[in-house]
């Protein structure tokens, strides 16, 4: 207990980014003589401001929002809208097609409308199978000379997803010190990327992560720090965090994976987009690369060649899956 407790001083001393962030901008922010504006504002989105809006997120992100999503689109523009000054969702659509040069308002709305939920090891059946399938038939390529691991959390939110990928494969693995292991972490949201790479978490965010993982994974923070733990030095140092739309051609990668996480997130797409991105992820696949996908997702009428290991994980059709 003592080894997950003990908290790095470097942990200790430096604080929470993500909380200082949040300090600063409030800090920052003078009176904002725009509130003289009243509680109304901004004015409710109307159907052809929905219609207008459903049509920006579908281009931007490739997310299909379906009929019944004004409330929630509202609710998650109003802060954009507040924060500009604007009375209507109309201005803010004119704002972000006229007004926005540098485009980092498009940037803002983006990580406005995006949902983010992610768990530590969530849908631990997919850890399970690599601990006790897919890394012990990878042990026998490394024998052969293979040292070589490349995972891909694509859609990789606030960090849990790739960090747990990381835990596993340095539990799981024979000799990782000996493995040339690196995981790509990627998302759209850049606000969800900060807090990804700084890999700190409420401690409730690991209330179900097994005693020993933590023990061997995380540091607690103390004093001021309590109530937060963050992924170790060696299990960050695995991951690599960066900006990816889906929607982006070509995409900055050249490596090709052994695995690929795509969870939860093709749900949020139409079919022609979900055929185009498995599509693409295939050919980012090795051919003995496993790609996983969410539990309400599969790849049924995507006229894809993979093949299915269990319900929501493929295999490379060229491939065996190890
Ligand atoms: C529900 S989270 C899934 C997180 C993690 N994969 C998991 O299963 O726990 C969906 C993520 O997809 C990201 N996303 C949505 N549209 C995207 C796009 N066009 N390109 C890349 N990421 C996108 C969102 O920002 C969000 O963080």
């Amino acid at each position: 207990m003592r080894a997950y407790l003990a908290c790095r001083a470097g942990f200790a001393g430096r604080g929470n980014p993500v909380a200082r962030a949040t300090e600063r901008e409030v800090l920052a922010s003078p009176p904002d003589p725009r509130r003289s504006l009243g509680s109304a504002f901004p004015r409710g989105m109307t159907e052809r401001e929905f219609a207008a809006f459903r049509e920006l997120v579908h281009r931007e992100t490739g997310i299909a929002l379906g009929p019944h999503k004004r409330a929630l689109l509202e609710a998650r523009l109003t802060k954009r809208l507040r924060a500009l000054g604007l009375a209507t969702f109309s201005a803010y659509h004119d704002h972000l097609r006229a007004h926005d040069a540098t485009g980092e308002e498009r940037r803002r709305f983006v990580n406005a409308i995006t949902t983010n939920e992610t768990a530590f090891f969530r849908e631990p059946a997919h850890f399970e199978h690599l601990t006790t399938t897919w890394l012990p038939a990878r042990h026998a390529r490394a024998a052969a000379g293979e040292r070589r691991l490349r995972a891909w959390s694509a859609a990789c939110s606030t960090g849990e997803e790739p960090y747990s990928i990381a835990m596993t494969l340095l539990d799981g693995l024979d000799d990782p010190r000996r493995m040339d292991v690196r995981i790509l972490a990627s998302d759209i949201d850049t606000d969800v990327l900060e807090r990804a790479a700084a890999g700190i978490y409420p401690t409730d965010s690991v209330g179900r992560v097994p005693e020993r993982v933590l023990r061997r994974h995380f540091l607690r923070g103390v004093g001021a720090r309590d109530g937060m733990v963050r992924v170790r030095q060696e299990v960050r140092d695995l991951v690599t965090f960066r900006r990816l739309n889906f929607l982006d051609e070509p995409w900055p990668i050249r490596t090709r994976f052994d695995l690929i996480f795509c969870r939860n997130v093709l749900m949020y797409f139409d079919r022609p987009m979900q055929a185009r991105l498995v599509a693409r992820l295939e050919r980012m696949l090795e051919p003995h690369g496993l790609l996983v996908l969410g539990h309400a997702e599969n790849l049924l009428g995507l006229a894809s060649d993979m093949r299915r290991v269990t319900s929501t994980i493929y295999r490379h059709a060229e491939g065996s899956a190890a």
